[in-house]
């Protein structure tokens, strides 16, 4: 028998019910970890308070979490759920990857990532992979799952959704927020991916096998955007930090992070995206190709 540490921090459930139906295939011994924070994320959120986690988010502050318990010292495999926070890992992703015991664990043993995003998770796996490197740990896969609706239109819904706690259409008319029901149900297909690893004693090709199913597709307006933001974001977070050093000036620059985000978001955007699709993609097939062959794949390049 093998064992399988499933290790995960989940809000609204969406990403322990992907875990699960996703192991359900794996006919391994599992133990479940889910994780919790010192103090507790409100769901549905306050929205100040979802936009003031920005800057620690992005910055990669290590939060405090509940003790965490492992039965063994030792697994066969980690699979490690998380979401992403402003294309960053979320908090207490973050905390989880930096905890010391969960770092013996990581040390030298094969780790697969599952993630439960909205549609922007290239730059936070890239933070992932750092930090699982930095632990000596062996990524052999990464197992993305997106909400494949429009940006803009998944962008609205997932705040509502956030906002509210309520996963359903706002007024009616809005996609369903976050990921798909059947995507939800299917993870169950990885499950067998990684059964044929342990079956083949060869966990070498897993990521292979999850791009040749099919179902990761980057999307190039979405690589376009991933790949600006960040460094913006990064600024802010430096800026809101630097400048907000009283409880009144903080929730300021929070403010004005908020009204930038949501101007960059639905008006910048899709102006310099139509300049990018008219001017730019049709002459940059190779280099996009290469990107997105490097974000397909569990490889680090350190910048
Ligand atoms: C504060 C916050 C920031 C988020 N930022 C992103 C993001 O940058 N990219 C993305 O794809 N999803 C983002 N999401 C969506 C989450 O990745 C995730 O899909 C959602 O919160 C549901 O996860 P849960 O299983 O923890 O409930 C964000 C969610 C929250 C709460």
């Amino acid at each position: 028998m093998k064992y399988i540490l499933v290790i995960s921090y989940s809000q609204s459930g969406q990403l322990t019910d992907l875990l699960s139906n996703l192991v359900s295939t794996i006919k391994e011994e599992i133990e479940y970890v889910s994780v919790q924070p010192k103090t507790k994320f409100s769901f549905p959120w306050i929205s100040h308070e979802f936009f003031n986690a920005m800057p620690e988010t992005v910055l990669e502050k290590e939060i405090e979490l509940n003790a965490i318990e492992f039965k063994r010292d030792k697994y066969d495999l980690i699979i490690f759920g998380y979401q992403p926070w402003f294309l960053s890992p979320s908090l207490p992703a973050t905390a989880i990857l930096k905890n010391e015991a969960f770092k013996k664990i990581m040390n030298n043993t094969r780790i697969v990532t599952v993630i439960g995003a909205r549609n922007m998770w290239l730059n936070s796996q890239e933070s992932v992979k750092q930090l699982i490197k930095d632990a000596d740990g062996v990524l052999v896969g990464n197992i993305p799952f997106v909400d494949h609706n429009p940006n803009l239109l998944s962008a609205i819904s997932i705040l509502h959704w956030m906002l509210t706690g309520k996963k359903e259409r706002k007024y009616g008319i809005f996609p369903l927020p976050g990921i798909s029901d059947k995507d939800i149900l299917e993870a169950s297909l990885f499950g067998l991916i990684i059964q044929k690893s342990f079956d083949n004693n060869e966990f070498d090709h897993i990521q292979e096998q999850v791009i040749l199913s099919n179902r990761v597709n980057i999307n190039t307006n979405i690589l376009f955007i991933e790949s600006r933001a960040k460094k913006l974001f990064s600024i802010w977070a430096r800026q809101i930090i630097k400048k907000g050093t009283t409880p009144l000036k903080r929730k300021a620059w929070v403010v004005l992070f908020k009204y930038y985000l949501l101007i960059a978001l639905f008006i910048i955007a899709p102006i310099v995206l139509l300049v990018f699709n008219i001017f730019v993609r049709p002459f940059s097939h190779n280099r996009i190709t290469k990107k997105k062959t490097y974000f397909y794949s569990v490889e680090l390049i350190k910048k």
